[in-house]
């Protein structure tokens, strides 16, 4: 590799290092000034008042290595729709998750959906995996690279783990898990999702939990636990209790567990001691409902305190 080439590589694995891995556009830009007009029929709908028009995401455009020469004067950033992300992108998303009957109309239209900004910079929508009747939905909290390659939810590392996890208590996939997350769009870089990013992609959620109607919710990690169960603490204080979830659209809540992320377990192996009592609950209850099957019955010690 000559001196330029290896001087390129060395930055742009700098940049992979610290998050910037997504060239959104050519030059660096302000999104604010490149807000276009509302398509028709979309924001300027006298029903609903035009929201106060935001500026797109915090993206980091990858920039040029020193020697390639500068972008043609035509080149403009990949502009976000004026009702991209805030509330007007909110209570979009609030009426067409509403309007779903079916966990297929819930996915088109998610798919369908423009206002979350991260959609500009993902590859594809995520929505979910697993056997739709599963008694079991586990929720993380947004595709990673992997994920997004795939179009599948937790198919990279931590992902692996989350199905090992799941087999330790008699779960898989095929049959008696489905999981899905708070975000379908992958942060650039696997940053951690912002307030509008998440308000935008919550009534999705909620409304993916009242079609699925599982019996039991697991939510992986902090920012999904503290999104779904509407509330500040942290994954140390909200994981290890069962609470109830409450839905739109269903009569009775759900009872969810908050577990460790596996990829904070990846990155700290002690804290597994702590999932594993966890999972163990959540085995407990499956039995006591009675959905556990027989053949995916481990041996599992009799201590596990719910
Ligand atoms: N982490 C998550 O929270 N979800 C995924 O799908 C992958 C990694």
């Amino acid at each position: 590799m000559s001196g330029r080439s290896a001087d390129a590589a060395a930055l742009l694995a700098y940049y992979r290092e610290i998050g910037v891995d997504e060239a959104v556009a050519d030059r660096p830009g302000s999104w604010a000034d490149h807000v276009p007009p509302a398509p028709a029929g979309r924001v300027a709908s006298p029903a609903r008042p035009a929201a106060p028009a935001r500026p797109g995401p915090p993206v980091e455009p990858a920039p040029l290595p020193a020697d390639r020469p500068p972008a043609p004067s035509t080149a403009t950033p990949a502009a976000p729709a004026a009702s991209l992300g805030g509330e007007a992108a909110v209570a979009d998303a609030r009426r067409i998750a509403a309007a779903a009957a079916t966990l297929a109309d819930l996915e088109a239209a998610i798919r369908a959906f423009d206002g979350c900004p991260l959609k500009l910079t993902a590859t594809t929508t995520v929505f979910a995996d697993g056997h739709p009747d599963a008694p079991v939905m586990v929720i993380g909290e947004a595709p990673g690279g992997e994920e997004d390659r795939q179009g599948k939810p937790f198919v990279g590392p931590a992902g692996q783990l989350l199905d090992r996890m799941l087999a330790a208590i008699g779960l898989d996939r095929a049959h008696s898990a489905y999981i899905t997350n708070i975000l379908n769009w992958r942060p650039p870089g696997n940053r951690q999702p912002n307030a509008g990013e998440i308000a935008t992609c919550l009534p999705f959620i909620e409304r993916h939990i009242a079609l699925k109607r599982p019996a039991v919710v697991i939510l992986a990690g902090g920012t999904s636990a503290k999104a779904l169960l509407n509330t500040s603490d942290g994954i140390m204080r909200l994981r290890g209790r069962w609470r109830e979830l409450d839905v739109l659209g269903l009569a009775e809540p759900v009872p969810a567990m908050a577990l460790f992320h596996p990829a904070y377990l990846l990155r700290q192996p002690a804290a597994k001691h702590e999932a594993w009592r966890d999972l163990l609950a959540v085995h407990k209850r499956l039995s006591q409902l009675d959905l556990v099957p027989d053949r995916h019955r481990p041996e599992l010690p009799r201590n596990a305190d719910a």
